[in-house]
């Protein structure tokens, strides 16, 4: 039998310098994928970048913020030479914003759920106008903080109703060990994609990595790279490190040292 054609695949840009590689070139045209990590790993900086990419490329933005003002966000991207406050005022970026509830702004959510916020994303759109657009919801999570069992329904829910007005989108999600154990993944099966920031403290200083951990329909890069965030500029890829991803908690010079002392406290001999 001979192979069928191998499909051609539009990818968007994500506007992080090294990161595209990644993916094979880019993020495919519709797509849903979970931005996850802890705080300060870097999901609002690499979703800003996606945002600004599109305004670059004339695509649709919506940008939905439910953690930060939409006050936050804009100096957030002006700190990178991005202005989102232009692209508002151009009609080309609509931001929703959660926290400014009652004040009577038209893209202001005024309750934490998902049917809602879908409901004002689209509107937004239509608002927009046709053709290519990009969806930030940052975060996703927060629409089922009180309700962490709910997640992987609400992603399912947010991604049908969004699935015809040609997003491409990313949803962040805070990650908590304790969500994952206690009601097993949410977002993460129903996404197209899983984009994990991940930091740590070493040699005093923090470090911040990128991993990506599913992207449907693409040969992606299986290494842990570090991620360097720099005023002006913003997110950039430096490289895969030699370091595997499971074992970053504490360097083994750390743990000799740890063990060394044991043993001179306690006199054990097998204490690794
Ligand atoms: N102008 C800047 N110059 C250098 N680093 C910056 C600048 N602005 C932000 N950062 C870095 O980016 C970090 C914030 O990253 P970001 O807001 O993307 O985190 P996050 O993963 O979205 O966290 P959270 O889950 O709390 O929202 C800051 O803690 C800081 O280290
Ligand atoms: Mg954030």
């Amino acid at each position: 039998m001979p192979r069928p054609p191998r499909p051609v695949i539009e990818r968007l840009k994500t506007g992080v310098p090294g990161f595209d590689e990644l993916v094979a070139g880019g993020i495919p045209r519709g797509f849903m994928v979970a931005v996850v990590g802890e705080p300060g790993t870097g999901k609002t900086v690499f979703s800003i970048h996606f945002a600004w990419q599109g305004i670059l490329e004339g695509d649709r933005v919506i940008y939905v913020t439910t953690e930060e003002s939409r006050d936050s966000i804009i100096k957030q991207a002006a700190m990178f030479g991005m202005d989102f406050a232009l692209a508002v005022d151009e009609g080309r970026m609509i931001i929703i914003d959660a926290l400014m509830r009652g004040r009577g702004d038209e893209w202001s959510l005024e309750e934490l759920a998902v049917e809602a916020m879908v409901q004002k994303v689209i509107e937004a759109k239509k608002r927009l106008g046709y053709g290519r657009a990009r969806l930030v919801i940052d975060s996703m999570s927060a629409f089922w903080l009180d309700k962490p069992a709910m997640a992987r329904k609400y992603s399912y829910t947010a991604k049908r109703l969004l699935y015809r007005w040609d997003f491409t989108t990313l949803a962040v999600s805070q990650y908590a060990i304790s969500t994952s154990q206690a009601f097993g993944w949410g977002i993460e099966h129903v996404a197209d994609g899983i984009v994990r920031f991940k930091r740590v403290i070493r040699d005093g200083r923090l470090r911040r990595f990128v991993l990506i951990e599913k992207m449907r329909q693409t040969p992606h890069d299986l290494r842990l790279h570090e991620v360097e965030i720099r005023d002006g500029e913003g997110m950039r890829i430096l490289g895969p490190t030699g370091e595997r991803a499971e074992d970053y908690a504490l360097p083994e010079r750390v743990k000799r040292r740890i063990a060394r002392t044991a043993r001179e406290y306690w006199g054990e001999e097998d204490w690794e």
